[in-house]
């Protein structure tokens, strides 16, 4: 049976997932306005950009000056892998932070140069710190499906690695499929678990759209009960550490679903697409969405 949500929550992550693997550099003011125009579409959750070494993503070197010069509207996340990172994140005003960690231990070590439990050990003093500032607290839980390099996950890896995080202080868990390679029974089994372990935690799905299956992923995490999604506009994104991953999921197409199965989320496709005519110049890979397609064509 459709069992579907009246409202579902949008967080745009392409001024970060989407440009942090884009190969030509995008400057400041052409990210600031891709930012501005998605601000003005209605998106009122967003990660901006990320505070990591600019040596290991040379894209994300302008962290600070995005962050100061972005109007605060609504929830504004920066990601912060280290103390470091979460401590410069804080210098420059940060009030919503955003953690991430692997549970394939060979991924994280790729992503973060650290082992799994190193992670998230190192992380207990600076969720405490954050929680004490009162930041809001993301954790994004990556390979949470599939690792390009140790291959299908177990659930229960998955679930207790989001136990760490509750007992840690996550405000939310935002649950990603890396590679694109869940099908949707695959997300249906993992959400509906996460959602009876966590019923008072803000959970969300990510999904990278490798196979063209993150649509259908959505509707199966819709119908086990969730109703946050990460999306990126234009559908770009990938990590850099992550071979075999292409963009995220596309927030024009995903709206675009959600609108035509009565699910609000506030956000007005054009203004998506508009947002999407900004960067696409900027960016090295043609952009094809749906609706990015139908926009460019004046049929929107
Ligand atoms: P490391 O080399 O082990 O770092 O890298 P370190 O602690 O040994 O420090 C080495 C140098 O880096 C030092 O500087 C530090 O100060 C500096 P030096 O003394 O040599 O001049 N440093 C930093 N500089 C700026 N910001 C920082 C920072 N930390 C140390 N935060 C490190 C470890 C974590 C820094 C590195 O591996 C890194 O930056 N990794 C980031 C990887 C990344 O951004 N990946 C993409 C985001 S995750 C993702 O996309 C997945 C997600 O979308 C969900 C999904 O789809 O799965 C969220
Ligand atoms: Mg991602």
């Amino acid at each position: 049976m459709f069992i579907l949500p009246n409202n579902a929550t949008i967080i745009e992550v392409g001024p970060r997932d989407g440009l942090q693997n884009e190969s030509k550099h995008v400057n400041e003011k052409d990210k600031l306005r891709f930012i501005g125009a998605l601000q003005g579409a209605n998106i009122k959750e967003m990660e901006l950009t990320s505070f990591v070494s600019p040596k290991w993503v040379p894209q994300m070197a302008d962290a600070n000056a995005i962050l100061k010069n972005t109007p605060v509207n609504g929830r504004q996340f920066v990601l912060a892998p280290n103390a470091k990172g979460a401590e410069l994140a804080l210098d420059a005003g940060a009030r919503s932070i955003a953690v991430f960690v692997g549970v394939s231990n060979t991924f994280n070590q790729k992503n973060i140069n650290r082992s799994t439990d190193e992670s998230m050990d190192a992380l207990v003093p600076v969720l405490a710190r954050l929680k004490d500032e009162g930041v809001f607290i993301r954790a994004c839980i990556s390979t949470a499906f599939y690792c390009p390099y140790e291959g299908k996950i177990e659930i229960d890896a998955v679930v207790e690695l989001c136990k760490r995080f509750v007992a840690m202080g996550a405000d939310e868990l935002s649950v990603a499929d890396t590679i694109g390679m869940a099908n949707p029974k695959e997300s249906y089994a993992l959400f509906k678990i996460l959602k009876e372990e966590f019923p008072n935690k803000l959970l969300t799905a990510h999904f990278h759209d490798t196979r063209k299956m993150a649509i259908a992923n959505i509707y199966a995490a819709l119908q086990a009960g969730i109703d946050r999604f990460d999306t990126s506009a234009g559908g770009l994104g990938g990590c850099p550490f992550a071979p075999g991953a292409t963009g995220n999921v596309a927030t024009e197409d995903v709206v675009n679903m959600l609108n035509t199965l009565g699910i609000e989320t506030g956000i007005d496709v054009k203004k998506v697409c508009e947002a999407v005519s900004l960067i696409a110049p900027h960016v090295s890979r043609p952009i094809e969405t749906g609706m990015y397609r139908l926009f460019r064509n004046g049929q929107l």
